[in-house]
Order: structure tokens, then C-alpha cells, then sequence
């Protein structure tokens, strides 16, 4: 019901559309009813099994006997009139213009429903990659990215879907069955209610069913997303799978999951593809059953029943199959796009962990210092940093060194909020950084990650990446001068405007780490982040990578984490990390003289 409302709400604002739609269609069920009601008694009259009927009908009733009176005499004007062949002709020409209203009608509602339609998904779209983006970072690392995509693509599709099927169970079939019920009143009200009395039934059976192809397609859907995470896995490492001869071993998985796939989509897929055919075997069967009793009514002769009444009664009973075979269908649609529905609302309702406080404090500039008091995280259970001190001074480097997994990018992390502290608090200039407003603490802040990350876009583009105004030539080539990264990038074909492929993989990995220090550059924060990979580099980058960072980091406040520990021999204070406690602390010179942890490391590093 949850998931049925939240669809309506994304249908609100195309009510006009809707409306429409609704209109159109009424107009086209019309025509169609209304062709049907004249070509019987028209035929009656022209193969004389109506007498012709020569006086018009009394003054207008809204009854079955005046309609008919009517009918009959202006029927007769045209036979008498124009002869037999050329009203029969009137008639055929007649019945194709009907048809030719009827289809257009259905068009225009069609017509009106497009927009609507895909209005709704691209509304659900835009709404669930916002809140991608809203999303912690945490979201990502318990999540597999293949589930994320499809619920963004294939699972909107499916909603898709269900919107039409919503709009034909809610307005289109239920108007086109009801003016069937109509018509059938008309004619014959005692075997209309035997009707109404049998409908229900077959409407039970269809719905049973229904329940079962939603839980299908809930299965579906999860394991494309399985399909999705390896294809996308296997591209992203082709160099290993290869280079480990694993296409194999990445072929076995990837059967197993697009077996699995197919097996639960098929089942899905038997179960939908019965509503058709079972509802027109229910509708067939009442109609039947229609056909004996109301045969019954006419041989009896007890009920006022005419034969030709009767006949003309299941012509248009008859009629009533399609809709109710497209009712089912629509209903079993939905049922599978409720599924979908469910899979995107766990998007769209997914808490974000890391809020926004109410009463934001201003932030427009760094003036003092940061402080960590006492600052513990734990991803899970397990306690990654616990008792942090430290206090970074405006102007100052803050160095963070230990073995790998001490927590040091965690650490790191937790200055720019991509998680909250678990334990104690982090303060710039003396306020908890969970005051401000997460875009100004993070507009304070560059940020060059462990890994670089770029997009799959040119040069310049992921320098300029998420400047809030626009960027000159002159302004970009400056801050790729002071990452070092110039040279190489006037030696592309294209210049800046070289594409770089996707995550960057057209360049070195010193020339990608460089890029990313670029942009930190251009931004030109007061508080830098830095997690150097330079163990990736060789010398000859690493130098070029080293300096880029030095120059960088000048006038500026910055942690840094070195793996190289020649970067923060100028740190003005250095933390030696284990197991998520600072075991030692002080200046280079300092710590070299307390032969400890670090000493060690720089033993290690001297060869
Ligand atoms: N998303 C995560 N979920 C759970 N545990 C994590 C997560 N990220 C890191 N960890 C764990 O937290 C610990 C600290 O990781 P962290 O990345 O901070 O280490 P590091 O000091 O930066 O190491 P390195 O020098 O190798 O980069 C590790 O034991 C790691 O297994
Ligand atoms: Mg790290």
C-alpha cells in the first residue's frame, strides 16, 4: 500500500495529462459502443427481419424503447429514401468514420499519457541518484554497486511499465467495461445482474496469482544487480583477469549468476504470461455459461427474452473479453513494478547516516586551528581509532605515519564528515564540525585521495571538477604547473582537451595522481587532505609527485599521510599510528631521537 502511494504521489503533478487521457479514452469508448448498437438493428432492418418502422418516436425518454424507436425510424428514412444498396453503403462508410474517430481518440489519450509516463520515471530517476549523491559514503561499501545501478535503471523501467498498467486498471478498462455493463443493462437487465454475479469469481482466481509474481520479480531484479556487479568487476580488472588466466574461472561466475537469472526471470515471465490466457478462459467460460442460461430464458420463453435480443447481448458481452484480458495483464504488471517500486523507496528511504545539523553555524574561512579531542571510530563493532589528541595550528602540517590498517585514511575521512567520529569530537576553530553545514566544512577542504579519482572526461574537466564558477585556460595550466603535471599534459594529442578515459586509465599513475593534485590546487583550499600512494610511483615521478605536494601544501594547514617519510620531514608535528592509537608523536628530529616506531620506519625506508 506504501509502495502504491508513493506512486501516486510522483503521478500528482500530471493530472491535467491524466485527465486528458481520461477524456480521450472515454471519447474513443464511445464510438466503439456506439458502432456496435447500430450495425445489429441496421442489419435487422435491411434483411427484413424488422419490420421498417415509418413514425418517429414520441417525445425524448431516456429509454431502451425510445432509443431503439428512434433508431429503427431514421434507419427507414435512409432505406426508403436512398434504397437498399446505397444506405447499406451509408452504413459501411458510416462504421469506418466511427472507427476511424475511435482510433484517433485512443491515440490522443495515448498521446496524452507519453509525457506522463516518462515524466513520472524521470522524476523517480532524478530523485534517486539525488539521494545517491546524499547518501554517506558508507552506503557504498555495504551495498554492491551492480544492486544501486539496477535499481536506478532496470527497476525505474519496470515502474514504467506498471505506471501505464496503473492508468489502464484505474481509468481505461474499468470506463470501456462499464459501458459494456451498460449497453448489456440495456438490453438485458436480468442476465447483466447474472453476470455481475459470477464476474467476482474469476476476479479472485487472476489475483491469487499475482501475490506470487511480485515476490518473482523481486528475485529478478536482485540478481541482475549480482550480473551487473560482475560485469562490471571483470572490465574494471581485465588486466588481472587476464593476466591470472581467470576468464575461465570469471565466465563460471558469471554463468552461474546469468543461469540463476534466467531461471527466476522465465518463471516470472511463465506466471505473467498466464493472466492472457487464463482470464480469457474464465471470460469465455462465464460467457458460457451465459449463453446456457440465457438460452435457457429464450427457449423457455418465461423471461421476455428474444432470441435476437439475446444474441445481440452476447455479441456485446463479447466484447467485454479484451478489456478484461488487458485488466489482468495490467494488474499482473503492476504487481511485478511494486516490486521495483519497493527495491527504489529502499533508495529513496535509506537514512543518511550523516545529518545536517539544524542551526548551522557559520563558516566562511579557517581562521585558527583543528582540534581532535579524544576521538574514537569504529566502522562496525571493532574499534578502529580510539583516544585521538591532536590539535593542528592554521599554517601548520600535521603528519600521520604508521604501518598499513593503523587508521590512518580513516582518520582522515573523518575531517571532511565521510563518517562521523563514534567516540568524542573533532572542533574547528573550537565549534564541532557537526554544526556547520557539511558544503561549507567540505568547501574548506581539498582533498587527494589514496587512489585517484577522475572521470571519464578531458584534461581540463577534471582539473576544473567541481569549481563552483567558471575556469580559464590560464588559471588551469597554472595549478597544473604547480602539480607538475604541465609537461606531460601539453604532450597529449589534444592538450587539455584530451579525454582521458574512464577513471583516467589513458594515463601513468604518477600522471593521475597528479591531475588530482591539480585539482586540489585550482580549488586553492585553506585545509588540505592528502593520502599519498607515492609507494606506486617510481623514483623519477615520485620526485615530480613530492614536489607537486610541497608546493602545494605551502601556506596551507594539512594533514598528510606519507607513506614516503621524506615528505614530512618538515611536518611540524608527526603521529605514529598502531592499531588506531598514536603511540608516538613529535618533530622528525624528535622521534629519531627516541629510537622507537618510527626510527624503525625510517631505517626500513633508508634502503
Ligand atoms: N569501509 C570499511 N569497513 C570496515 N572496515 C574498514 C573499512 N575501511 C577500512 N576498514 C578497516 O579499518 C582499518 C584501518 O583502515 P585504513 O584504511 O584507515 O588504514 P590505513 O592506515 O590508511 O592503511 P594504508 O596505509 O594501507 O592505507 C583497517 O583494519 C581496515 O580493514
Ligand atoms: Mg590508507
Amino acid at each position: 500500500m506504501k509502495n502504491l502511494s508513493r506512486l501516486l504521489y510522483y503521478l500528482r503533478p500530471f493530472r491535467i495529462q491524466a485527465l486528458w487521457h481520461v477524456f480521450f479514452n472515454l471519447l474513443s469508448i464511445l464510438f466503439s459502443v456506439v458502432s456496435l448498437m447500430m450495425v445489429i438493428p441496421f442489419l435487422r432492418l435491411l434483411f427484413n427481419k424488422q419490420p421498417l418502422v415509418h413514425t418517429p418516436p414520441p417525445l425524448f425518454t431516456p429509454t431502451a424503447a425510445w432509443a431503439d424507436g428512434w433508431f429503427n425510424y431514421q434507419m427507414t428514412q435512409l432505406i426508403v429514401q436512398q434504397g437498399k444498396p446505397q444506405a447499406l453503403l451509408f452504413v459501411c462508410i458510416l462504421v469506418a468514420v466511427i472507427f476511424f474517430f475511435k482510433n484517433l481518440f485512443r491515440y490522443l489519450a495515448m498521446y496524452a499519457m507519453a509525457g506522463m509516463r516518462n515524466g513520472v520515471i524521470r522524476q523517480i530517476r532524478s530523485d534517486a541518484f539525488t539521494k545517491v549523491l546524499a547518501l554517506p559514503v558508507s552506503y557504498f561499501t555495504e551495498e554492491r554497486k551492480g544492486d544501486v545501478i539496477t535499481r536506478l535503471t532496470s527497476d525505474v523501467q519496470e515502474v514504467e511499465n506498471s505506471i501505464i498498467s496503473m492508468l489502464t486498471i484505474a481509468f481505461t478498462e474499468p470506463l470501456t467495461v462499464l459501458a459494456y455493463l451498460f449497453t448489456m443493462f440495456f438490453i438485458s437487465p436480468q442476465l447483466t445482474l447474472f453476470v455481475l454475479l459470477v464476474l467476482p469469481l474469476t476476479g479472485a482466481v487472476i489475483g491469487q496469482i499475482g501475490k506470487t509474481l511480485k515476490r518473482k520479480s523481486h528475485l529478478a531484479q536482485e540478481r541482475l544487480g549480482m550480473l551487473l556487479t560482475i560485469i562490471d568487476e571483470t572490465i574494471w580488472g581485465m588486466r588481472i583477469v587476464k593476466g591470472f588466466n581467470a576468464q575461465q574461472q570469471q565466465t563460471a561466475k558469471f554463468e552461474t549468476e546469468n543461469k540463476a537469472f534466467y531461471q527466476v526471470s522465465s518463471s516470472m515471465l511463465r506466471r505473467r504470461d498466464l493472466s492472457s490466457p487464463l482470464s480469457e478462459f474464465m471470460s469465455i467460460s462465464v460467457v458460457a455459461l451465459v449463453l446456457y442460461v440465457g438460452g435457457r430464458m429464450v427457449l423457455s420463453q418465461s423471461l421476455s427474452l428474444e432470441a435476437e435480443t439475446f444474441i445481440y447481448f452476447i455479441v456485446v458481452f463479447s466484447q467485454i473479453i479484451p478489456p478484461a484480458k488487458s485488466f489482468s495483464t495490467a494488474f499482473y504488471n503492476i504487481q511485478k513494478g511494486l516490486a521495483s517500486v519497493e527495491r527504489i523507496t529502499k533508495i529513496l528511504d535509506a537514512p543518511v547516516s550523516i545529518r545536517e545539523t539544524e542551526n548551522p553555524v557559520p563558516l566562511t574561512a579557517f581562521n585558527h586551528s583543528i582540534e581532535f579531542k579524544n576521538v574514537g571510530f569504529a566502522y562496525d563493532r571493532q574499534p578502529v581509532l580510539s583516544g585521538i589528541h591532536v590539535v593542528l595550528p592554521k599554517g601548520k602540517v600535521l603528519a600521520l605515519v604508521g604501518s598499513s590498517g593503523a587508521g590512518k585514511s580513516t582518520l582522515a575521512d573523518l575531517l571532511p564528515r565521510f563518517y562521523d567520529v563514534t567516540e568524542g569530537e573533532i572542533l574547528l576553530d573550537g565549534v564541532n564540525i557537526q554544526q556547520y553545514r557539511l558544503s561549507d566544512l567540505r568547501n574548506l577542504m581539498g582533498i587527494v585521495t589514496q587512489e585517484p579519482v577522475l572521470f571519464n572526461d578531458t584534461v581540463f574537466n577534471n582539473i576544473a571538477f567541481g569549481m563552483h564558477r567558471p575556469v580559464t585556460q590560464e588559471e588551469v595550466e597554472e595549478a597544473a604547473k604547480i602539480a607538475n603535471a604541465h609537461q606531460f599534459i601539453s604532450q597529449l594529442e589534444n592538450g587539455y582537451h584530451t579525454p582521458i578515459g574512464d577513471r583516467g586509465c589513458k594515463l601513468s599513475g604518477g600522471e593521475r595522481q597528479r591531475l588530482t593534485i591539480a585539482r586540489a590546487v585550482l580549488k586553492n583550499p585553506p585545509i588540505l587532505i592528502l593520502d599519498e600512494a607515492t609507494s606506486s610511483l617510481d623514483s623519477a615521478s615520485e620526485k615530480l609527485v613530492q614536489d607537486a605536494l610541497f608546493r602545494l601544501m605551502q601556506n596551507r594547514t594539512s594533514v598528510v599521510i606519507a607513506h614516503r617519510l621524506s615528505t614530512i620531514q618538515h611536518a611540524d608535528e608527526i603521529l605514529v599510528l598502531q592499531k588506531g592509537q598514536v603511540i608516538e608523536r613529535g618533530t622528525h628530529t624528535q622521534l629519531l631521537g627516541k629510537q622507537g616506531v618510527y626510527k624503525q620506519l625510517v631505517d626500513l625506508q633508508a634502503f
